[in-house]
């Protein structure tokens, strides 16, 4: 059976705190939620693993070097694993780590390694919480997108009175579910992705191809499947496995991926088309492999139907979202083919820049819709997915709803 509920990484540090932590599993659990514990060796002084194996009934992760639930590296599967992953006490040290990037326990390695949303609930003394290298650290990660909830005011372990005090474990677990529920904001909506590049046959053994590699395509389609959509992927020849819980159908040339397209857009409301489409074919390809003793001048290429026009022309009460990569600023040629193809936003992103784009796992966008532009900054395939979803859902559940309801 699969078990379908969110997975959130719980990351324990050494603070008198550390014993509230297995209330907040506990009251996470009761919400559905699958919780695996990290800790640090600092909080085994205030807790031991037992407690949070017995409560959780998941091996609990110590260090980096003992590896015996998973033949994989731990810190990087439980990164890839995680929905969220909240560190509840966080302790004045590992706001520092976190801040600066350090990576030299499992916890720290997990919470840099991973792209889920990152809860963070400080606990320490007064004086160390108002410290300006503390407060520096918070806003900081706040600036990162860590949702940091704020200790509270009351007596510390230390004696004294005053803020620093672990967040009510209720008050932690709610931020926690939030973020791992926000994520089912496409149930039922009907989702049409296509990735990576197309292959056009020159002859039996050539193709003109190009550099489209499919992550960012694969990372929506996931991302939406993950938050209830019905997504259905049609992908170009890439490595990349099948999403968990798309219905994946793999094509090679530009033809084929519009048959497969075609076929399935009577059922979706949205159209994520992220493909590098190839815009020219090889007019007649040849069936045997052309011996270069045959010699080979030119190759006349003819146009391949732009797919994504074809369905802005058909678009009824859809959304659609188109991708443009360019050399140089994207803005200009985005909002042409916003207005061309019948969109409702390009995603749009200069490929020139080194380091990003195709290929890489990173990216670097612009959304160019009718009425505005937003610059997204730098970030990571996966949190690229999640930071367009956050922005399409409002309009792919209209979409979703209006069509349903017609
Ligand atoms: N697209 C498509 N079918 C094609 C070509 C492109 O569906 N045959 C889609 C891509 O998936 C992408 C968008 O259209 O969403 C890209 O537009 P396109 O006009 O192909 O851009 P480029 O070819 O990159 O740029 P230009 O036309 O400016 O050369």
């Amino acid at each position: 059976m699969t078990d379908n509920r969110p997975t959130i990484v719980l990351g324990v540090t050494g603070c008198i705190a550390a014993y509230k932590a297995a209330e907040l599993a506990r009251t996470l659990m009761r919400a559905d939620m699958r919780v695996k514990v990290v800790m640090t060796e600092a909080a085994q002084h205030f807790v031991g693993a037992a407690t949070f194996r017995a409560l959780t009934g998941e091996p609990v992760a110590t260090t980096l070097w003992d590896d015996q639930a998973s033949a994989r590296v731990f810190h990087v599967s439980l990164a890839e694993e995680a929905d969220v992953m909240v560190i509840a006490p966080a302790t004045a040290n590992t706001l520092a780590k976190l801040a600066s990037g350090r990576a030299d326990d499992l916890l720290s390695t997990t919470a840099l390694a991973t792209e889920a949303p990152l809860v963070i609930a400080p606990a320490m003394n007064v004086h160390m919480w108002r410290d300006e290298a503390t407060r520096t650290n918070v806003e900081t990660l706040r600036s990162r997108r860590a949702i940091v909830v704020e200790p509270e005011s009351g007596e510390l372990a230390c004696g004294e009175v005053g803020e620093g005090r672990l967040a009510d474990v209720e008050t932690i677990a709610t931020a926690v579910i939030a973020e791992a529920r926000r994520t089912r904001d496409l149930e039922g909506v009907g989702v049409l992705v296509t990735a990576g590049g197309t292959q056009e046959p020159i002859d039996a053994v050539r193709f003109i191809g190009n550099r489209g590699s499919g992550k960012t395509g694969f990372a929506i389609a996931e991302e939406a499947a993950r938050r209830g959509a019905r997504v259905t992927l049609v992908a170009g020849p890439t490595e990349l496995p099948d999403p968990f819980g798309v219905a994946t159908v793999r094509v090679t040339t530009a033809a084929e991926m519009r048959d497969a397209v075609l076929g399935a857009y009577a059922d979706a409301d949205v159209v994520v088309a992220s493909a590098a489409v190839a815009d020219f074919r090889p007019k007649a390809a040849s069936e045997a492999k052309i011996k270069k003793a045959d010699g080979l001048a030119s190759i006349e290429l003819e146009r391949t139907s732009d797919i994504l026009a074809e369905l802005g022309e058909d678009r009824g009460l859809r959304m659609l979202v188109g991708f443009a990569a360019e050399t140089g600023d994207p803005v200009p040629s985005a909002q042409e083919k916003l207005e061309r193809k019948g969109l409702d936003v390009v995603v749009a992103n200069d490929v020139s820049v080194p380091g990003l784009g195709f290929a890489s796992d990173r990216n670097r966008v612009t959304l160019v819709w009718h009425d505005r532009v937003e610059n997204l900054h730098e970030m990571g395939k996966k949190q690229l997915a999640r930071e367009l979803w956050d922005r399409f859902a409002k309009r792919a559940r209209a979409a979703h709803e209006e069509r349903t309801h017609r």
